[in-house]
């Protein structure tokens, strides 16, 4: 199927911020060898991304599958214009990242006081002790920050997250000089309406990104919700992998290849090969030993 139909007030492009490597591959309990890691990195620029999010500089002990951050990164086969960046919680990690020539990172807050602690050993507001001079001794090293905020929309031991304690924390992160902030779904509770009323409370999308979770299967209409709020960013997995080992409920990410198939129906360039998205996540299935969890790469891997 070939032909777009195209939808009133959507962007025209929209990027797509891969997490697979990273956020796909923390949750996987059998240790992936560190050279199907690489092959995956070199194929997901191969089918044209050109943000792949490769790896975390946490502590080793906390996500054991990426404790061989430094080894992916020497075996990385760095194309022109693609963006590598890396999750760093603390100086300890800048360190490790810069170190290894990394010329952009993430930091990742939390919207909760309870998985601060659970993700951070840390609170709501002693995370920032750990964030502020991270961000400033990046950008200092002339290194781009990104920001994350988790469990934006609800927290499986708090409920609900109040709308207005999601943009104190992610408005603190871009004060800091954060060029975007990832809204996390991170346990896919949220729903579209949900989705409109958390953009709209920041006052403007444009220095915003979307990471669902689609635990609940509300990934793409809260994704549209999203793109409809005026967002061009979007966080996918490859097959939609993925989780975070801190929140139990949360399952896999938006599939990269659930995403570009409604992106390239609604006419929006990605400048994605869904083709070569669909060989990668079967051949990543195999190596972890089961089928992706993407409705696209199970319907297109039929033939
Ligand atoms: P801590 O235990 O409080 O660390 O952990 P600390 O600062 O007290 O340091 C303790 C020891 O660890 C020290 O060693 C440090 O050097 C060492 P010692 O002096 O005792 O020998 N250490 C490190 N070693 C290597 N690399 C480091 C590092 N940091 C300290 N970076 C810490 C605090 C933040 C480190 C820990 O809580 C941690 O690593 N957490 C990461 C958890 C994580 O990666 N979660 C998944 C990613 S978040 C996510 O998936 C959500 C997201 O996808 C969005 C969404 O879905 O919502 C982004
Ligand atoms: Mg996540």
């Amino acid at each position: 199927m070939s032909r777009s139909y195209p939808m009133r007030d959507l962007p025209q492009q929209v990027t797509v911020h891969e997490v697979g490597p990273r956020d796909g591959l923390q949750n996987e309990a059998a240790i992936v060898p560190v050279e199907v890691k690489a092959e995956f990195v070199d194929r997901l620029a191969d089918a044209g991304h050109k943000v792949i999010e490769t790896t975390s500089f946490v502590h080793p002990r906390w996500v054991p599958q990426l404790a061989d951050a430094e080894e992916l990164l020497s075996r990385l086969h760095r194309r022109p214009g693609v963006r590598y960046p890396v999750l760093v919680p603390n100086l300890r990690g800048l360190e490790r990242a810069l170190a290894h020539g990394v010329d952009e990172i993430a930091v990742f807050a939390s919207a909760t006081e309870t998985f601060a602690a659970k993700n951070l050993n840390r609170s709501l507001e002693t995370q920032f002790d750990m964030f502020e001079p991270v961000v400033a001794g990046a950008l200092e090293a002339g290194v781009r920050v990104r920001a994350y905020v988790s469990m934006c929309f609800g927290d499986p031991w708090e409920g609900d997250t109040p709308i207005p304690q999601v943009v104190a924390v992610g408005e603190r992160l871009l004060g800091l000089g954060c060029y975007q902030l990832s809204l996390g779904d991170t346990i896919g509770v949220g729903t579209p309406g949900h989705v409109t009323a958390l953009i709209d409370a920041f006052g403007s999308p444009d220095r915003l990104a979307v990471h669902f979770h689609d635990t609940y299967g509300q990934a793409l209409g809260n994704t549209l919700a999203a793109l409809w709020a005026g967002v061009t960013t979007v966080d996918a997995s490859t097959g939609g992998i993925g989780g975070c080992p801190y929140a139990e409920s949360a399952t896999g990410n938006l599939a990269t290849e659930d995403l570009v198939w409604m992106l390239r129906g609604l006419g929006i360039d990605t400048g994605l090969d869904l083709d070569k998205l669909v060989t990668t996540s079967t051949w990543l299935a195999e190596r972890l030993g089961r089928p992706s969890p993407s409705r696209v790469v199970q319907a297109l891997s039929k033939g």
